[in-house]
C-alpha cells in the first residue's frame, strides 16, 4: 500500500468481503490500474464500462476470475504473480495429502473431543505414503514441486499433461500416463491444472470411477476442476477413500455444504500460498506488475503482451 500510495492516488476497497459488482464497476470506471485479488470478477461488462482501465493486477497466479481475452480487446493489460508460490502451495498440497491419508483431521477431533480410551491396534488406520504411487494431473510448476516433495517419500510418480513433460521424466523419473491410466494406477491424485474450458469438470462421475476405491483425491487447483456432487457419490459409495480439498465449485463452502458430513475429507479455505512470506511477495508483484503499465514501462508478468505495444503506440 505504502508503494502504491507514493505513486498513485488509491482507492482501496476497505471491506473484508469481496466488493459487490456495482462498486467493482465504480471503482474500475474511474481507475487508470486495478489490483485485484481471485474474488473479483473482471468481466466483459466491467472493461467496456471502464475508459481509462489500463491493467488489472491480480495478486494470484490463477486468473480465471479475469477474461482475458476481453481485456485484451479493451487495451487492458492482466498480470500475475507466476513462480513465488510454488513451493508454499506445494507444501500446502503435500500437508493435505499427508492429513487425508494419516486422519489428521479426524485424529485431533478424535482426542479433543475425550475419546481417546486406550492404544488400539486398529484405531484411525491410514494408509501409507512412502512406497505409494502418486499420480500428478498438471506437472507444471507446482506440480513439479508436490513432485520434488513426493520423491523425498519415497513415492512412485506418474503424471498427466496434454503433451509429454521429457524434462520431468528426467528430472525426477515421472512417468506420463494418460489421464484413464494415471487415474487407474494412483493410490493419490493431485490436482495441478489451471481452470480452462477444457479442465471444467475434468475429474467427473466416470474418473471416479477408473480410481481405486483405497485413492485419495488432493485439489489445490480450483474447484470447479471437481464435480462436487460426483465427488460426493463416489465417496458415499466407497468408490474413493477420501479427499483433501483447498478449492471448491463455489467459494466460500457454504456451511452445512454435503462435502463437510464426510469424515474422510480435509477441507481447507483456500490457503495453498497462504504463507506470509509467499503473501507479501504477491503483493509485492502485483504492485510492480500494476506500476509498471502506469508509468510506461513493462510489467514483468503480463499475460497478454499484445497490449503492451498498444499501450506504447498511444491508444
Ligand atoms: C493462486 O495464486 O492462483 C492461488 O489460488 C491463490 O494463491
Amino acid at each position: 500500500m505504502d508503494l502504491l500510495a507514493r505513486r498513485a492516488r488509491v482507492d482501496v476497497w476497505p471491506g473484508d468481503l469481496p466488493p459487490p459488482s456495482e462498486e467493482l464497476q465504480r471503482a474500475a470506471r474511474t481507475s487508470d490500474g486495478m489490483v485485484t485479488l481471485l474474488t473479483d470478477l473482471i468481466d466483459q461488462p466491467l472493461l467496456a464500462a471502464a475508459p481509462n482501465l489500463r491493467v488489472v493486477a491480480n495478486v494470484a497466479t490463477g486468473y480465471d476470475n479475469i477474461d482475458v481475452e476481453a481485456a485484451t480487446r479493451h487495451g487492458v493489460a492482466v498480470t500475475n504473480t507466476p513462480g513465488v508460490l510454488d513451493d508454499t502451495t506445494a507444501d500446502f498440497a503435500f500437508a493435505l495429502l499427508m492429513a487425508a491419508a494419516r486422519r489428521v483431521v479426524e485424529a485431533d477431533a478424535f482426542v479433543r473431543r475425550g475419546e481417546w480410551q486406550t492404544w488400539s491396534p486398529t484405531l484411525l488406520l491410514g494408509s501409507d505414503i512412502h512406497g505409494a504411487t502418486l499420480g500428478i494431473v498438471g506437472p507444471g510448476r507446482i506440480g513439479m514441486a508436490m513432485a520434488r516433495r513426493a520423491v523425498g517419500f519415497n513415492m512412485r510418480l506418474l503424471y498427466h499433461a496434454r503433451t509429454r513433460r521429457p524434462n520431468a521424466e528426467a528430472e525426477l523419473g515421472l512417468s506420463y500416463r494418460a489421464l484413464p491410466e494415471l487415474l487407474a494406477e494412483s493410490d493419490f491424485v493431485s490436482l495441478h491444472v489451471p481452470l480452462t474450458s477444457e479442465t471444467r469438470g475434468l475429474i467427473g462421475d466416470d474418473k471416479f470411477d477408473l480410481m481405486k476405491p483405497s485413492a485419495i483425491l488432493v485439489n489445490t487447483a480450483r474447484g470447479p476442476i471437481v464435480n462436487e456432487d460426483a465427488l460426493c457419490s463416489a465417496l458415499r459409495d466407497g468408490r474413493l477413500a477420501g479427499a483433501a480439498l483447498d478449492v471448491f465449485e463455489e467459494e466460500p463452502l457454504a456451511p452445512g455444504h454435503p462435502l463437510t458430513q464426510f469424515a474422510n475429507v480435509v477441507l481447507a479455505p483456500h490457503l495453498g500460498s497462504a504463507s506470509t512470506a509467499t503473501r507479501s511477495k504477491m503483493a509485492d508483484m502485483a504492485i510492480d506488475n500494476c506500476l509498471a503499465v502506469l508509468e510506461g514501462r513493462r510489467p514483468p508478468n503480463c499475460l497478454n503482451p499484445e497490449v503492451l505495444a498498444l499501450e506504447a503506440g498511444g491508444r
